[in-house]
């Protein structure tokens, strides 16, 4: 038995910068892992079965980590089976890359308990079949992420910083928030690829293009978002399509 940590993930600026024929966005973003996190503990069993101390997340082959398992059976070929056990601290359906994050982590076990010994690469490849966001969890947790999210840029880390996560009842459905963006679309195609360089060197400020159309949807997130600027945040930014913020510095009225 394994015993992994997954953590979440915040997008520290998040650009559309077009839609692509294959219904996806190619997106340029800084994403960076933060302490919260999920653990999974990861087995060999004799069938693959998942179990979480969540009740309301769903444990049938629609998760991302029976699907994972699934993908790493399907391209090792091996007749094998694996149990695994979720720790699930990080909210469903609120732009933190919980899923993603699982996913990624649930192919870095399997590889290690079948002895495998597939490359870190190809399991990124792998994993970018299930879900745009599952490569950068084999990033080292700091990575510039282009095309639809699976292009994975290592960075260093930053200084070390503390943050606040603040996530609203209910969560926003991702496919959704991309849908209505494109009430939007006249003002995108910002194609540029200095969204990085102008951020590190303190020209471009944090933002996410998906809290337009976030806010459209979950009118209330805008309300909270001003509430939470009102109270003293420095910062306060919704992560991915939401429905969690993220926010530097501190507020004066947390409850
Ligand atoms: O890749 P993933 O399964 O996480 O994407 C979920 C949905 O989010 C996609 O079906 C698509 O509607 C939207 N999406 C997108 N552009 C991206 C990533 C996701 O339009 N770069």
């Amino acid at each position: 038995m394994i015993s992994l940590f997954s953590p979440a993930k915040i997008n520290q600026f998040l650009r559309i910068v077009s839609k692509r024929a294959d219904g996806y966005h190619n997106l340029s973003s800084l994403f960076q892992t933060i302490s919260l996190g999920d653990t999974l503990n990861i087995e060999l069993s004799d069938r693959d079965e998942l179990v979480c101390d969540d009740p309301t997340l769903p444990t049938d082959k629609t998760n991302l980590i029976l699907k994972a398992i699934e993908l790493f059976k399907r391209k090792t070929g091996l007749a094998i089976s694996f149990k695994v056990k979720l720790n699930k601290r990080i909210p469903i359906q609120s732009g933190l890359g919980g899923g993603s994050s699982n996913a990624a982590t649930t192919l870095w076990g399997c590889n290690q308990l079948a002895q495998t010994q597939i490359s870190v690469q190809t399991l990124k490849e792998w994993g970018a079949e299930i879900g745009s966001d599952v490569p950068f969890f084999f990033s080292q947790g700091t990575a510039y992420c282009t095309g639809r999210g699976e292009k994975v840029l290592d960075l260093p880390p930053f200084p070390s910083r503390s943050l606040w996560i603040v996530k609203p009842e209910g969560g926003l459905s991702t496919p959704e928030v991309y849908r209505r963006l494109k009430f939007v679309a006249s003002e995108l195609g910002n194609e540029n690829g200095n969204d990085l360089d102008s951020f590190l060197s303190g020209k471009l400020s944090s933002f996410n293009d998906l809290e337009r159309p976030a806010f459209e949807i979950r009118p209330d997130l805008h309300q909270l978002k001003e509430t939470l600027l009102s109270s003293g945040f420095d910062r306060v930014l919704l992560s991915g399509s939401g429905s969690a913020f993220f926010c530097l510095g501190e507020g004066k009225v947390l409850q």
